[in-house]
């Protein structure tokens, strides 16, 4: 009996997302900061002779058991067979990673270098699972050290942005990349930073879904460094002095909006 593999699939959060261009074949050139978060979805792989998954966890509901998924097509990617367990924990479709954070969880524990782009643009930052700028269309990755874990909240408003839409959407597709990232000089010079920055795909995202507009307002009452779209969306993110503020006001906000998914995280 082979021993079972577990992996962690953290979730990705866009702190910042510039689209700085279009490449020929329609994709997106961007400028990102990613990080990752103390939650996410857990794996486990049990090592047999042919791939079959099953899927448990509050957000199992619509997610394929098969070659659809993309923690299955991981596998196939590394030449593994076997069953995929996975326990969803992480609203998909979200602008948090989602499947491509279990398929880069999938190819970390298998150790597989295979071209991870060919899943998806945020595969590549998912296997790596680290602070990182990322440019190209996704491919082009540099890790970053803030030598701090921020306090944060996650919200997701339970409705659905569809990404190539939201790039569609685009005013502009050449926008300005993002100055040097100061990782010296603490906290309070990175979120000084941040707030110059942008998503570019946040306002496109907030005339698809207004709410995405109440979740911005409602982070903001909170007093947070700063307040921002994930990804495409909808998952929102405010960033905060200290863990202890993030988990305060995690637990008011969900006071007030029981139908959001809100979550109190550890940022690195
Ligand atoms: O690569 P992924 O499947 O995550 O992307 C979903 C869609 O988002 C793509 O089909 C494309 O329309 C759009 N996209 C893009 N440029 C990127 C990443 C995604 O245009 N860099």
């Amino acid at each position: 009996m082979k021993t079972p593999i577990e992996a962690f699939a953290p979730a990705k959060i866009n702190l910042t997302l510039h689209v700085t261009g279009q490449r020929a074949d329609g994709y997106h050139l961007l400028d990102s900061l990613v990080v990752f978060a103390d939650l996410g979805d857990r794996l486990t792989l049990t090592p047999g002779p042919k791939m079959s998954m099953g899927i448990t966890g509050p957000f199992a509901d619509g997610v394929p058991c098969d070659a659809r998924n993309l923690a299955w097509r991981a596998a196939e990617l590394a030449d593994w067979t076997g069953h995929i367990a996975l326990d969803k924990q992480l609203p998909h479709g979200a602008g948090i990673g989602g499947g491509s954070s279990d398929a880069g969880a999938v190819l970390r524990a298998l150790g597989s270098n295979a071209d991870a782009l060919q899943l998806g643009a945020d595969v590549p930052v998912c296997r790596l699972a680290r602070a990182s700028r990322m440019s190209g269309i996704g491919e082009e990755l540099a890790p970053i050290e803030f030598g701090e874990e921020i306090g944060a909240i996650l919200v997701n408003p339970g409705v659905h942005v569809p990404t190539p839409a939201m790039f569609k959407a685009l005013e502009s597709k050449q926008n300005p990349a993002m100055p040097d990232i100061p990782t010296q000089g603490g906290l309070g010079k990175l979120m000084h930073w941040l707030d110059q920055q942008r998503n570019d795909l946040q306002v496109p995202a907030i005339s698809a879904q207004p709410v995405m507009g109440q979740v911005l307002s409602a982070l903001d009452a909170t007093n947070p460094y700063l307040s921002r779209m994930s990804g495409s969306g909808a998952t929102c993110f405010a960033l905060y002095e200290s863990p202890e503020s993030a988990k305060f006001h995690a637990a008011q906000l969900q006071d007030l909006h029981p139908a959001w998914w809100v979550r109190a995280t550890l940022l690195r």
